[in-house]
């Protein structure tokens, strides 16, 4: 959802900055900018991935200069072209030269553009950012930071920026509200970005910007304030950040890499909580809640995309172990309808990003209307774990690929182990909990045990590869994993794909199934697979190929299907951990057949940062 990145310091900008927007592409890959300051004002702008921004800085003779700032995009206002693309600068006659990049949206930009046309500004651009590069140069009086205090004052919406100005070519001001920002502190100068993975290879000091903060950076020092000028401390950290684990090593695309890295992930996940002898769960970062979650009424978890697909196999979970009501949203919908949250419900946001602008919404809402709020969020230090009361990191590091594997697994793995943490305060035996904790423990292997099939998963892949309709079915707690396999297979290779309840098919998208069309259903033994053996035959009735995912040994199933992907028995509630591995492996290889960018989709961003 656009990155951005900006440096001052003394060395060469541009190579870090291109170095840092390639790090960041999986934010939004529509266009590309960049400006240096180096005796006056030098932007390049393009259409396309950093790449082409890349050549471009070559054919004008590389930009030197050691103050910069660079953007990739993802459109919210305004088509993608070279004028909407970031950076943007304020009106060239009446202004100082002021130069800014955005992530985020400003809402009121219709109103404050009105204001600014009156004043005689023309603009070039159809953006909201063009508006607040505009504003600040309206209020420059002399001083950058107090015109973007002033200008930042006038402004509603989200917004992570840097901004620099002609005038003033050894400072940078950098300031946040809602979208992400984190300063890298070297030595005589800062890393300005999204997030770790541009800072990581010049520095492991940072701090993150609190909402309605503005850091004021030169090459010597730095402040920060609030919008009204107020000063705050900012608490610089080490960033815990293994270079490798950004890095796609031997794999073609980081999508798989992440896919293999799985059992690794979901180990450090489970490392230090699960304790088998003392049938106990250890999380640290709730034990303050314990009583009160021990005793709550209602939980309603709340995500988007796949983070809504795991929160729907945590409402399995949490009601099955816990025996508390459970109920999922969409942080979206949730928001909007005016839910009934008292000080017995306890709200779970689950995001990999932690950024999510929903989900992050939904949870303040939630907040406000006295709710325990729970996070069960990868990126560390992220909105969305700095605004609930507590919560559970899912370890698995880093995720780049845009469409999300190992975060599905590692929120599943969290929801399991927040489950039996509650319901071991309630109602499950110590027999119960050390047997279900030896199964948790045994995931890992057993998805190890199903990535020996990616190579068979891709031979049958490709026997359904020029089919434009594919139908995902499954039962209970597998039900979300055929809307997972679903969501996959639409996000990176294009393909129609709806995942829905086995039973439902019966009502309606029955009718499309006509010879060939691929149905793929979760089928593993459990305590619905009857049922959806029946609804495997009914497919076959009306002549669909069938593609299961069953148990190992079970042979009945492969006199039913056209083909079988195998996954180790796990117990009923565990399954997704292993059924959704064969369906990410078939995205990925369908992706790769089709000849599309399978770490950048068409039209995605991995963390969306507006409503
Ligand atoms: C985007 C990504 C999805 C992700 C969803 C929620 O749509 O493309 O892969 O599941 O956002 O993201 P979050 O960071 O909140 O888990």
């Amino acid at each position: 959802m656009c990155g951005i990145v900006a440096y001052i310091g003394r060395r060469q900008a541009t190579p870090i900055l291109l170095e840092g927007l390639k790090r960041l592409e999986y934010r939004g890959y529509d266009s590309a900018g960049i400006a240096i300051l180096n005796e006056g004002l030098h932007v390049l702008r393009t259409i396309g991935r950093v790449q082409v921004l890349e050549e471009l800085v070559e054919k004008a003779g590389g930009l030197a200069g050691t103050i910069g700032m660079a953007h990739t995009r993802w459109a919210t206002h305004g088509t993608v072209t070279d004028r909407n693309a970031h950076p943007h600068m304020d009106d060239a006659r009446l202004g100082h030269g002021i130069v800014i990049i955005h992530n985020g949206i400003i809402e009121n930009y219709s109103a404050l553009k009105q204001y600014l046309i009156e004043k005689g500004h023309a603009f070039c651009s159809e953006t909201d950012t063009e508006v607040l590069a505009h504003l600040i140069g309206e209020l420059y009086h002399g001083d950058l930071e107090t015109a973007v205090q002033s200008a930042l004052r006038e402004v509603t919406g989200a917004y992570a920026i840097a901004v620099m100005c002609k005038e003033e070519p050894d400072t940078l001001v950098v300031a946040r509200k809602g979208s992400p920002l984190m300063v890298g502190v070297g030595n005589g100068e800062y890393v300005v970005a999204s997030d770790a993975s541009a800072i990581v290879s010049h520095t492991t000091q940072a701090f993150t910007l609190a909402d309605y903060t503005v850091a004021k950076l030169t090459r010597n020092s730095f402040r920060t304030t609030t919008i009204d000028n107020i000063p705050t401390t900012a608490e610089i950290r080490e960033l815990e950040f293994d270079l490798a684990q950004i890095e796609l090593g031997d794999f073609d695309h980081f999508m798989l890499k992440e896919i293999f890295e799985q059992p690794r992930a979901l180990r450090t996940c489970l490392q230090g909580r699960v304790d088998v002898r003392s049938s106990n769960i250890v999380l640290g970062g709730i034990g303050d809640h314990a009583r009160t979650l021990a005793n709550v009424k209602r939980i309603v978890m709340i995500g988007q995309g796949t983070a809504l697909h795991a929160c729907m196999v945590g409402s399995y979970l949490m009601e099955e172990l816990a025996k508390v009501v459970t109920d999922y949203d969409f942080a979206s919908e949730f928001r909007y309808r005016n839910p009934i949250v008292d000080f017995g419900t306890a709200v779970i946001a689950v995001s990999q990003s932690g950024e999510t602008a929903d989900t992050l919404a939904a949870l303040q809402e939630a907040k406000q209307r006295g709710a325990l709020s729970l996070g069960v969020v990868n990126v560390v230090g992220s909105s969305i774990s700095r605004e609930t009361d507590a919560g559970v990191y899912l370890r698995v590091g880093p995720e780049i690929g845009v469409a999300s594997t190992k975060a599905f697994l590692g929120q599943v793995m969290v929801m399991a182990m927040l489950s039996v943490y509650i319901g071991r305060r309630r109602y499950l035996s110590t027999d119960f909990v050390s047997g279900f904790l030896r199964e948790l423990e045994a995931i890992p292997t057993k998805i190890e045990r199903v990535l020996e099939s990616s190579a068979l998963i891709k031979t049958a892949t490709a026997r359904y590869i020029d089919r434009e309709n594919w139908l995902f079915l499954g039962r209970g707690v597998n039900y979300p994993v055929a809307l997972e396999g679903a969501l996959k297979l639409k996000e990176i290779s294009y393909i129609h794909a709806e995942g829905m309840p086995a039973a439902e098919m019966k009502h309606g998208p029955i009718a499309l199934i006509d010879k060939g069309m691929p149905v793929v259903f979760v089928a593993t033994k459990n305590s619905q697979y009857e049922k959806v053996l029946s609804n495997i035959e009914e497919v076959r009735a009306r002549g669909g190929a069938v593609i299961a995912v069953a148990t190992e040994g079970d042979d009945h199933v492969r006199t039913l299907a056209d083909d079988v992907f195998y996954v180790p028995d796990v117990p009923e509630l565990l399954q997704p951990l292993v059924t959704v591995v064969p369906l990410q492996l078939l995205a990925y290889h369908a992706a790769v057949m089709r000849g599309k960018d399978v770490d950048k989709p068409r039209n995605l961003a991995k963390s969306v940062t507006v409503e």
